[in-house]
């Protein structure tokens, strides 16, 4: 045998190897090994992903079924170990019913937000089942949860994820009958460290307190219990859900809807399955395409789906809807802003809503100045999408960017030379509400840098800088006054006494008139609309 076959011979046999190896991976093996993707690279991290996972889902649930959201958050270490504890939340939603209980909580990739555009704080269907995954990992424990719908009945299940298959594993069920509630309790139990720092579950839960300023939250924790009040008693508005914008749809989507459209004809498929698209649109796209207009979508595949995404990218149509949103709106913001940190003044701008790649969005802020916040540090900066804080990766986030980007000293505020915020009592509050967040991974911490979203966040950030300007420039001048004054009332006596000798009147009576004419001369600040003079040219957005 020459060498050259000998090569050959070993090549097959290499690929054969190769093919007996070769297997399909479940979802939940590829997180198990990935755990750090879904936020649990460090026990501290992994704590607060726990109870951010389970506090949204309850907030979403609570919030579809239009109830107002009373939770309930413990989190223990477990007697006699290091660095285990026992996460438990609660909620009165609309509970689950049983015959989805397991795939919840059981099964990475189940869910009911992934296929809708609705705005929502989950959207994958990874996101509890994600957290059985790792509590099991990491303690060998079963997932407990406890639900009831409102039926009288309440539903016990202890469950595990068989990795392999992706698919839950009952350990325990049982049903109790009587009790009248409705909601769901997660406890799981996981390795973690507990730390009260910057990224905490007690700062993560502050701050949802302060976007969610209708929800109360009580927070057991291992160092006591914390109860974060609701400072309004009315859900905002309910977010619609919308259809796809055509602008906004990749090839590779554009191809799967072809397949699974119930449409028999081309221009029934874009004016029934997409957002925007009337008869004479659809028309437009499929003469660009040079189709036929009763062509079946599910017959068009290969090079033909490129000819049609092309001819969609040329026609112009109106943007999506954009009322499907539902900010918190101004009153909300500096409720929640006054409610938690205790200011003296809160400024809130909600920008209408814009569109990246095909989605709407909307941008809100808000500031914070004065009061209880700490006066010599640099700003707090919150982030937050969908209502829920984003408490990690602001170094990559389009939020953060949009902040840094505003030259904070045009508006009276200090800044130290390159920081990339204010320095003195201020937090700025910023949220981004969509029908799809366009978050840098699937641990949801950081929003990508569209351009559309930067530019809004700096536009309202400028229009509350305006406001506060009006209030700290007035708050200063009020601040010089008074110094002048309190110089003044220290002559009072002696300017008294000169006068008295040089009128013959009696001095008693010239200090009273004296310290009369300050107090009515005592600058008084309000938080008027009176404009001032201009803040210098703005930043351009
Ligand atoms: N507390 C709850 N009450 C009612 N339904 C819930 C609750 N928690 C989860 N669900 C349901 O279970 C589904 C799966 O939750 P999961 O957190 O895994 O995914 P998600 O919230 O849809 O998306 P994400 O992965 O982004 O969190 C949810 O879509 C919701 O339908
Ligand atoms: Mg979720």
């Amino acid at each position: 045998m020459s060498d050259k076959t000998a090569d050959r011979v070993e090549r097959v046999r290499s690929a054969e190897d190769l093919s007996r190896d070769q297997r399909e991976i479940s979802i939940s093996e590829f997180f198990e090994k990935n755990r750090h993707l879904l936020g649990y690279d460090n026990k501290v991290k992994a704590l607060l992903t726990v109870v951010r996972e389970a506090v949204d889902n309850s907030l979403d649930a609570c919030e579809t079924a239009r109830i107002v959201p009373d939770i309930k958050v413990s989190v223990k270490l477990v007697s006699g170990m290091k660095d285990r504890y026992v996460i438990s939340v609660e909620d009165n939603g609309p509970g689950i019913v049983k015959q989805n209980i397991g795939r919840v909580f059981g099964k990475l990739l189940f869910g009911s937000k992934f296929h809708k555009l609705l705005q929502s704080r989950g959207q994958q269907g990874i996101g509890i089942s994600g957290a059985v995954l790792y509590s099991q990992l990491t303690s060998g424990k079963p997932a407990k949860i406890v639900t009831s719908t409102g039926d009288g009945k309440t539903h016990c299940m202890d469950l595990m994820i068989d990795t392999f298959k992706n698919e839950p594993e009952i350990i325990k069920e049982d049903v109790r009958e009587g009790k009248n509630w409705h909601g769901v309790k997660i406890e799981l139990e996981a390795e973690g460290k507990y730390v009260e720092h910057q990224q905490s579950i007690s700062e993560y839960l502050k701050q949802t307190a302060l976007s969610n300023p209708y929800a109360e939250i009580i927070y057991d924790s291992p160092d006591g219990k914390i109860k974060f009040e609701r400072s309004v008693k009315t859900l905002p508005e309910e977010p619609k859900s919308i259809k796809p914008h055509p602008h906004g749809v990749e090839i590779g989507i554009l191809r799967r809807m072809l397949r699974t459209t119930e449409a028999r004809t081309l221009t029934g498929f874009f004016t029934t399955d997409f957002s925007r698209v009337g008869q004479s649109s659809a028309k437009e796209i499929i003469r660009l395409a040079k189709f036929g207009e009763d062509v079946n979508p599910k017959n068009i595949d290969g090079p033909q789906v490129e000819k049609l995404f092309q001819a969609v990218q040329q026609v112009q149509l109106i943007k999506p809807p954009l009322d499907c949103l539902s900010p918190l709106r101004e009153k909300l913001i500096e409720e929640g802003l006054k409610k938690q940190l205790k200011p003296e003044y809160v400024v809130a701008i909600t920008r209408p809503p814009d569109v990246y790649r095909g989605n709407p969005f909307q941008i809100e802020v808000g500031v914070a100045y004065g009061g209880e916040l700490p006066p010599d540090s640099v700003a707090a900066l919150y982030r937050f999408a969908n209502r829920v804080p984003l408490m990690y990766q602001a170094g990559d986030c389009a939020l953060a960017k949009a902040v840094s980007e505003i030259e904070w000293r045009r508006y009276g505020l200090e800044q130290a030379s390159g920081a990339a915020l204010p320095t003195g009592p201020i937090a700025i509050f910023v949220h981004i509400a969509s029908v799809w967040v366009p978050f840098t991974s699937e641990s949801k911490e950081a929003i990508a840098s569209y351009p559309e979203i930067i530019k809004e966040v700096k536009l309202a950030l400028q229009e509350a800088g305006r406001k506060l300007s009006i209030y700290v420039n007035k708050k200063r001048r009020a601040g010089e006054a008074a110094l002048r004054m309190s110089l003044f009332e220290k002559y009072i006596p002696e300017v008294a006494d000169a006068l008295a000798r040089l009128s013959g009147a009696e001095k008693g009576k010239i200090a009273a008139k004296l310290e009369n004419m300050l107090k009515k001369g005592k600058v008084v600040i309000e938080d008027t609309e009176e404009p001032e003079k201009p803040a210098g040219k703005e930043d351009d957005a």
